[in-house]
C-alpha cells in the first residue's frame, strides 16, 4: 500500500491534506491532476536535511511535473532546476529560478536552444557528446560567452530498473562513455569559449536500491582524480536523480542513506555535489482523480471503466507501471476484482488489471495514487480528449494550476489551408 500521508481518510472519504476530492471534483470535474503542496515542500525539505552536511545545488529536474505552481513552490524553497529544453528554461525563469541554478541535460540541445541557455547564462550545460560540445564551443565563441560544462558520463552500470528509463549502460544513447572520457575531456579544454567545469552521471529513474549509484559514483569518484591530475579544475560533480518511490510495496532506501552514499564515495573530492531529483520529490505528492462511467460485466471479468484514460495517465501502459487504485469513498468495506480501464480505443488503455477496489458504482470517484511525476506532463489529447486539470491543495485550501482546455482552444489550434 502507498504511503501518502497527505491523501488521508477522513470518515473513510479521501482527503487532499484538509480538503474533500469530492468538493474538488464537484467544482473541478473529472478527472483531475492533484496535488499537496506540503507533500512537495516536505520531500524537498528531506533532501535538504539529508545533504545539510555537503555543499549542494539541488535542481529539481522539472521534466517531472512542470506546472508553473509547482515550480515556484520549489523556487521559493531555493530549489535549481535540471532542464532538458529551452522550454524547461523558460518555465523555470518564469517560475523565479535563477538562471544560476539551472543545469541543462539532453542528448540533442539545438543550436538556437544553446544560445538561449548561454543568453541567460545558465550554471552548466551537461554535454552528452563530442559534436554537441563542439556546436556550444562555435556559439559560445560567436556570442563572446563562456559555457561552463560538464560531460555526462555513461559508467556503465545496471540501475535494475525498467529498461525504458535506465540510461547508465553503455548500451543506452546516454553520455560520454567513461572509456572516452579522458579524452573528451582534454578536447574539452582546449576549446575556446568552453570552461570545463564538473563531471555529470545519471544512471536511471525509479532506482529501489543504493547499489547501482554507489557504483557509479565509485566509477566517477576515480575518473574525477584522474581528471584532476590532468590539470582539469573539476569543482562540481552532478549525481543526477533517480531515487524511486513506493508505487505498490517497494522500500525505497532513506535520503539520508543516499546522500552518506554520495559523501562516502565523493566527499574527499571537494566538489559542489548537484543533485536532479523528479519523481522522489513530486511522485507521491499527486494523484489523478478520477469517475467511474461503467462498471461492465464481461465473460470473464468486471470492468471499471473510468472517465481518465492513458492519454491522461499514460505510465501503466508505457512501463507496465503499477499505481494504487483507490474509491475515494470507502464507506462500503467490501471489496471486488476488477480490471481498472479507460475510454480510449486501445487495449493499452489499461490501469490495472485483476485489482481488488472497494465495489464501485458507476459515478463514484477513483484515485489513481503517486501519479503527482510524469502524469500530467506526459498527458496528451489522444481521442481529442481535454487535457486533465490540476489542482494544488495546501492545508484547507485549493486553486486550479491548469484549467481543462475548451474544445473550441484545442479544435482552434488547428488550422486548414485555404487549398484544402
Ligand atoms: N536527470 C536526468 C538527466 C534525467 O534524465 C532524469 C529523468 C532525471 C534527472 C530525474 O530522474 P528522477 O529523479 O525523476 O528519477 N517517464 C518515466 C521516467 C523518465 C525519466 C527520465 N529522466 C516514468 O514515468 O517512469
Amino acid at each position: 500500500m502507498t504511503i501518502q500521508n497527505h491523501f488521508p481518510y477522513v470518515n473513510n472519504k479521501m482527503f487532499a491534506e484538509n480538503v474533500a476530492l469530492h468538493d474538488i471534483a464537484e467544482q473541478v470535474g473529472t478527472p483531475f491532476y492533484c496535488y499537496s503542496n506540503t507533500a512537495i515542500a516536505e520531500n524537498f525539505q528531506h533532501y535538504q536535511q539529508a545533504f545539510s552536511d555537503q555543499e549542494v545545488l539541488i535542481c529539481y529536474a522539472i521534466k517531472a511535473n512542470s506546472n508553473q505552481a509547482v515550480l515556484t513552490t520549489l523556487a521559493k524553497l531555493g530549489s535549481g532546476a535540471d532542464v532538458v529544453s529551452e522550454g524547461e528554461i523558460r518555465r523555470a525563469r518564469a517560475a523565479g529560478i535563477s538562471a544560476a541554478k539551472i543545469v541543462y541535460s539532453g542528448v540533442a540541445k539545438s543550436a538556437s536552444e544553446i544560445e538561449y541557455a548561454l543568453s541567460e547564462g545558465i550554471f552548466q550545460f551537461n554535454v552528452e557528446s563530442e559534436p554537441e560540445l563542439k556546436l556550444i564551443s562555435q556559439i559560445a565563441t560567436r556570442l563572446e560567452k563562456v559555457a561552463a560544462i560538464a560531460f555526462r558520463i555513461n559508467p556503465d552500470v545496471c540501475a535494475n530498473t525498467h529498461e525504458k528509463i535506465s540510461t547508465g549502460k553503455a548500451e543506452n544513447k546516454f553520455g560520454v562513455p567513461i572509456s572516452q572520457a579522458k579524452i573528451a575531456y582534454r578536447r574539452a579544454a582546449e576549446l575556446p569559449g568552453i570552461k570545463v567545469q564538473g563531471v555529470d552521471v545519471h544512471i536511471g529513474s525509479q532506482l529501489t536500491e543504493l547499489a547501482p549509484f554507489e557504483e557509479a559514483y565509485k566509477r566517477i569518484a576515480q575518473l574525477v582524480t584522474e581528471l584532476k591530475e590532468d590539470g582539469h579544475d573539476i569543482q562540481v560533480i552532478d549525481i543526477g536523480g533517480g531515487l524511486g518511490i513506493t508505487y505498490d510495496n517497494e522500500v525505497i532506501p532513506p535520503k539520508t542513506h543516499y546522500a552518506a552514499i554520495a559523501k562516502t564515495q565523493l566527499g574527499h573530492l571537494n566538489c559542489k555535489i548537484v543533485i536532479e531529483p523528479g519523481r522522489s520529490l513530486l511522485g507521491n505528492a499527486g494523484i489523478l482523480v478520477s469517475r467511474v462511467v461503467f462498471v461492465k460485466t464481461g465473460e470473464e471479468r468486471q470492468f471499471l471503466i473510468l472517465d481518465a484514460g492513458m492519454n491522461d495517465l499514460v505510465r501503466p501502459s508505457m512501463y507496465e507501471a503499477h499505481h494504487e487504485i483507490l474509491a475515494v469513498n470507502k464507506a462500503n468495506a467490501a471489496m471486488k476484482t476488477y480490471d481498472v480501464v479507460g475510454p480510449v480505443c486501445e487495449t493499452g488503455d489499461t490501469f490495472a488489471k485483476a485489482r481488488s477496489v472497494n465495489i464501485c458504482q458507476s459515478g463514484d470517484l477513483i484515485a489513481i495514487m503517486s501519479s503527482g511525476a510524469y502524469g500530467a506532463v506526459m498527458a496528451s489529447t489522444y481521442n481529442t480528449r481535454m487535457l486533465a486539470p490540476e489542482v494544488m491543495v495546501k492545508d484547507n485550501e485549493y486553486a486550479i494550476i491548469r484549467h481543462r482546455p475548451s474544445y473550441e482552444e484545442v479544435i482552434n489550434a488547428d488550422a486548414v489551408p485555404n487549398w484544402v
